[in-house]
């Protein structure tokens, strides 16, 4: 059900919780000093208790209520990256966030979001947590067709058209003196090279920096997908425009060689599409490059079929 602003805006000081729209991936929003309201989102969500939320400020200067202080390189990251596709997980002051929100963390992760609508709607409701607006599990959304087809036609959603990148925020997370990768996203790991000094490395799911949501299965489908170069026994294929495949396969179009932007921005509507079309089993070209964007895509395509 779609809802505008002012409904949205009603219903989350309500205690309710609406799907919103960002630049990266539709949010499953509740106003963030609400425990109520997290509460009810942990469980609509279905999302495991362990696995932290992070706040949608209105602006960096917001950051200011939590940390002790806002350090020089978070604020230059603030500066060049927000509002825009960039988590920071950060040290924070005691008691300034529920335990529900930050799992118990000392640390807290937050982001301003990049998407005129929720820019406005954070300005009226306050700090918004917004996991992305999917069945833990699934493919994350990006239209809101797809919220509502996760969590019902009478679910509220603010309609702010198709999410422009189509990939979840780049997680950065704090690590005593430096910046690691905990989740890979919209912004490649070198377009950090210019603001920190050096590339921030990602780590392992158990491994320092710690981020929760990489221990768990995501981004996938139901079909029974394989990441694979053998594409000899493959009836149905994902893989790139201009390249030869088995003449008879069923084709799944991630897009251009040359284009990671444009793949990225149809990548969960075409693994979603794959379950609308009741394809059981299909496979995906693993001859990828490795560069830049398509790092997060071959990510998340390989979660998809793990
Ligand atoms: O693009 C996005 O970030 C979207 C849109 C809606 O803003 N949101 C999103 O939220 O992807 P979610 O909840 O699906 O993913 C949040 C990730 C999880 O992997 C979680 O473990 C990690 O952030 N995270 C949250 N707090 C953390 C913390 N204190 N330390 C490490 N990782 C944290
Ligand atoms: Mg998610």
């Amino acid at each position: 059900m779609r809802t505008n602003l002012e409904q949205a805006a009603t219903l989350l000081k309500g205690g309710k919780v609406v799907a919103i729209p960002t630049e990266t991936v539709y949010g499953l929003a509740a106003v963030a000093s609400n425990a109520d309201a997290v509460e009810n989102l942990f469980l609509l969500k279905k999302r495991p208790r362990d696995n932290p939320l992070i706040i949608h400020l209105h602006d960096a200067a917001d950051l200011a209520n939590y940390v002790e202080s806002i350090s020089p390189v978070v604020q230059k990251l603030a500066e060049h990256f927000w509002p825009g596709p960039l988590t920071i997980v950060l040290p924070v002051k005691e008691g300034v966030v529920l335990s529900s929100v930050s799992a118990g963390l000392r640390t807290q992760a937050f982001r301003v979001p990049h998407h005129p609508l929720t820019r406005s709607l954070i300005a009226q409701t306050g700090p918004l947590v917004a996991p992305s607006a999917n069945l833990s599990g699934n493919p994350s959304t990006v239209t809101p067709d797809q919220v509502e087809k996760d969590f019902g036609a009478d679910f509220p959603v603010l309609d702010g058209g198709r999410c422009k990148k189509g990939l979840e925020s780049t997680i950065l997370v704090w690590d005593e003196d430096h910046f690691g990768l905990g989740r890979l996203g919209a912004i490649a790991a070198e377009e950090f090279l210019p603001i920190l000094g050096y590339v921030p490395a990602l780590s392992k799911p158990q491994e320092k920096p710690f981020c929760p949501g990489q221990l768990y299965r995501h981004y996938a489908p139901k079909a029974k997908l394989h990441f694979t170069r053998d594409l000899s026994k493959a009836n149905v294929i994902l893989g790139l425009k201009g390249r030869t495949y088995p003449e008879n396969a069923r084709m799944y179009y991630l897009g251009v060689e040359d284009n990671p932007e444009g793949v990225a921005y149809s990548l969960y509507t075409l693994l979603r599409s794959l379950d609308d079309d009741g394809v059981q089993e299909a496979w995906i070209d693993a001859d990828l490059p490795h560069t830049g964007l398509w790092i997060t895509i071959v990510e998340r395509l390989k979660k998809a079929s793990s």
